[in-house]
């Protein structure tokens, strides 16, 4: 049993709403704090001199000088599974190609499957746990990681292989999601529905028996499916038992009422999403997830985080860190830009990527410091929360716990 602290603020993040408009007064702040943890879980918090008298029995892990804790990031929406680079594609969108056309010239995702294609699966394995153990040290301590630079049956449990050999090795919990409906393979010889038939038949199946999976994601766009395929393919994946998201409402919108109607934890982008599809998700229960990395790699405008509080949704930030949209995977900074741009305020930017996001991924057991939570915390070095985001996400944490364990 350890006791972490003394804390200048713990941010708990505890009692507050899964939707809609936060103000910062709603945030628990425990002055002094200290946290009480066994065997990665928090089993008590409060005033750390309080707790150092009940927990007689717990080894002090003191913290010399001023720490503001909070609990460890959720990224919910990464694609750090690549081999290769698209600096090329980056290029040509300075000079004023759009992310569309660069994809019908031969860039975009299909280049970056090519390069993944040729990749081992001890290769690939080794990229990601690289990129978990940056995140992780930046104080991401979940990411979601999809698959869908395969885009065949063999090379997307290679790509699925490649997640869970290096979630066993990071610290980091890694959350893996089948992406295989990325984009209909340029070497596949059927229509939409044929790819995504042999999905459901070849993959899925082969995903949930190798537990490589619990959750699937589809692109729907006019490069990719189109909502009426979307819509018979997540339904058959839910009743396979698998949680479903949508990649939706990027460039084209329509993909709002599809997620409400298949149920999806989340619809993610939204950048085009309409004044009426708001108000539609408000009425249900789908979590929006905005991706501002996507919107800063592709020089587009942020999706409309503030009218989806005030409309009621809940709201999660992302990264997706991925080599065509979102190439700097920076989670802390890209929240702190969109909340600049967007008038989020600083309580509502740390609830979607800390307790807000882990609703996006089913997960009760993370994202609070509260009793029975996993110990799962980030420290700043400062006396004020205000700081962080002050300073725009440079800030990196200087302590991180992943269950308890100091992350070094
Ligand atoms: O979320 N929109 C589709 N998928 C990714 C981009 C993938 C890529 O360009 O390689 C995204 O932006
Ligand atoms: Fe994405």
């Amino acid at each position: 049993m350890k006791l972490t602290g003394p804390f200048k603020q713990l941010l708990t993040m505890d009692h507050l709403p899964d939707k809609g408009h936060i103000s910062d007064t709603q945030l628990e702040i425990i002055p002094d704090g200290g946290i009480v943890h066994r065997d990665g879980k928090i089993m008590a918090t409060g005033n750390f001199n309080k707790l150092k008298e009940l927990y007689t029995m717990a080894s002090v892990e003191w913290l010399e000088g001023d720490y503001v804790g909070l609990p460890g990031m959720i990224d919910v929406h990464t694609h750090i599974c690549w081999a290769g680079s698209r600096a090329n594609d980056y290029a040509m969108r300075l000079s004023g190609k759009s992310y569309l056309e660069i994809a019908a010239m031969g860039g975009g995702i299909w280049s970056t499957v090519e390069k993944t294609r040729e990749a081992s699966v001890e290769e690939l394995s080794e990229i990601i746990e690289q990129r978990a153990n940056k995140l992780l040290r930046k104080g991401i301590t979940t990411i979601e990681v999809k698959s869908g630079y395969g885009l065949s049956i063999n090379q997307e449990l290679k790509i699925l292989n490649a997640i869970d050999y290096a979630g066993k090795r990071s610290m980091a919990d890694l959350i893996p999601t089948c992406l295989a409906a990325h984009m209909v393979p340029k070497d596949f010889n059927g229509t939409e529905e044929e790819y995504l038939q042999l999905i459901i038949d070849k993959l899925l199946p082969e995903v949930m028996n190798r537990k490589l999976a619990s959750r699937v994601d589809i692109f729907v766009e006019k490069t990719a499916f189109s909502i009426h395929a979307a819509k018979s393919y997540l339904l058959k994946a839910k009743e396979m038992g698998f949680d479903v998201v949508i990649h939706g409402d990027q460039f084209s919108n329509g993909a709002v009422a599809l997620a409400n109607e298949t149920n999806a934890l989340s619809i993610d982008h939204m950048e085009a999403a309409t004044d009426d599809e708001i108000s539609l998700l408000a009425k249900g229960n789908v979590i929006p997830v905005v991706l501002p990395g996507s919107s800063l790699g592709l020089g587009e405008p942020f999706a409309p985080a503030r009218k989806l509080l005030d409309a009621g949704t809940s709201l999660v930030i992302a990264s997706d860190w991925n080599p065509g949209s979102a190439p700097m995977g920076r989670l802390l900074i890209e929240a702190s830009l969109i909340g600049a741009f967007e008038k989020l305020t600083m309580s509502e930017v740390w609830a979607a990527i800390t307790c807000r996001a882990a609703k996006a991924l089913n997960k009760s057991d993370r994202g609070i410091i509260k009793e029975g939570y996993l110990a799962d915390i980030i420290a700043f070095k400062t006396s004020d929360y205000k700081d962080i985001l002050y300073l725009q996400g440079q800030m990196k944490p200087g302590m991180v716990w992943k269950y308890g364990q100091i992350v070094t």
